[in-house]
């Protein structure tokens, strides 16, 4: 069959007949995508966001995958609402982030599930009626997937679970939700035009996201003694940290660039955005550095 191709934002998608005969007007409350790497995720969950911000109200948008983020740095899940306009990336549009820590969800399934629960309840708190929510690719079992994903449809009980699937990769996760018809499950195919991205293009992707973030960076230094510190002061150079609200939102990423343990004061490289809401710090398990941007483990 011919793929058919549109244009979405800026992009040339390839829209498969199944996709257009959806019934976008009954979806609410939580809409969860999930799929293995490379299904085409995020691609499909852009779609949905595109059509439901047609309806004019509510809508928001979960991405929630801290490796291949489309929306915001690396090692965080950006929660987007606001008025619907054309384009998720317009400025005018209110964006939240919670930091995860890392690029991949091994080792840091706590950390996915409480960035997650924050943006779901600043999602709520911002009026949100219908959130689409793109997941990471993690669906394997040994890696942990198996009860990452099980445990994030129990925890924030979707209305909807878009399941994008080749085979049935994904029934081992899914099975006792179709059998006990808690959530509604839609199974879709992936694309034609889905391709894979090898490691390589992963970490471009990182690389380039994250320069993106950190222009114009300035260098702050912060008296932690100040400050609560999560989940304790162990800051090394080049490691990632986040600049929390009271919420436990991200005001912004850091680069650790020194440390001065005597004073209990870290010196920082921090987009010039906004720091009056600072109450905490969130050390993360990641490295980057400040020239190349490539991200290393700590
Ligand atoms: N419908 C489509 N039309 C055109 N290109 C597509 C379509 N779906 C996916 N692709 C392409 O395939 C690649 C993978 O798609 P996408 O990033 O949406 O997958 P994903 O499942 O979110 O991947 P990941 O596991 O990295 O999160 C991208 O290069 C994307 O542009
Ligand atoms: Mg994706």
């Amino acid at each position: 069959m011919q793929p058919k191709i549109r244009m979405v934002e800026d992009r040339a998608l390839d829209i498969p007949e199944r996709w257009e005969t959806l019934d976008f007007q009954a979806l609410k409350g939580l809409v969860m995508v999930l799929g293995g790497p490379d299904v085409g995720k995020s691609t499909f969950a852009h779609y949905l966001w595109h059509k439901l911000a047609g309806r004019g109200q509510g809508v928001g948008f979960l991405d929630g995958d801290p490796g291949q983020s489309k929306l915001g740095p690396p090692t965080t899940m950006t929660l987007v609402t606001g008025k619907p306009t054309a384009s998720l990336k317009a400025e005018a549009r209110q964006v939240r982030r919670a930091f995860v820590g890392s690029v991949s969800p091994s080792g840091h399934m706590l950390q996915m599930l409480l960035a997650c629960s924050k943006l779901i309840k600043a999602a709520k708190r911002a009026g949100i009626q219908t959130l689409v929510y793109d997941t990471t690719g993690l669906i394997h079992r040994e890696q942990g997937g198996l009860l990452l994903k099980q445990t994030k449809i129990e925890l924030f009980a979707p209305s909807t679970i878009f399941a994008i699937q080749r085979g049935v990769e994904l029934e081992h996760i899914l099975a006792p939700f179709r059998r006990s018809k808690r959530f509604r499950v839609i199974d879709l195919k992936p694309s034609l035009a889905t391709r894979e991205r090898n490691t390589y293009e992963r970490r471009a992707h990182r690389r380039t996201q994250f320069a993106k973030y950190f222009e114009g960076a300035r260098s702050v230094v912060l008296d932690w003694s100040t400050l609560g510190v999560l989940p304790r002061p162990y800051f090394t150079r080049t490691g990632l940290v986040a600049l929390e609200d009271s919420f436990g939102l991200t005001l912004a990423l850091g680069i650790t660039t020194e440390v001065f343990p005597k004073d209990r004061q870290v010196s920082l490289l921090v987009p010039p955005v906004p720091l009056d809401k600072l109450v905490a710090l969130r050390v993360g398990d990641m490295g980057l550095d400040p020239q190349s941007f490539e991200d290393h483990r700590l």
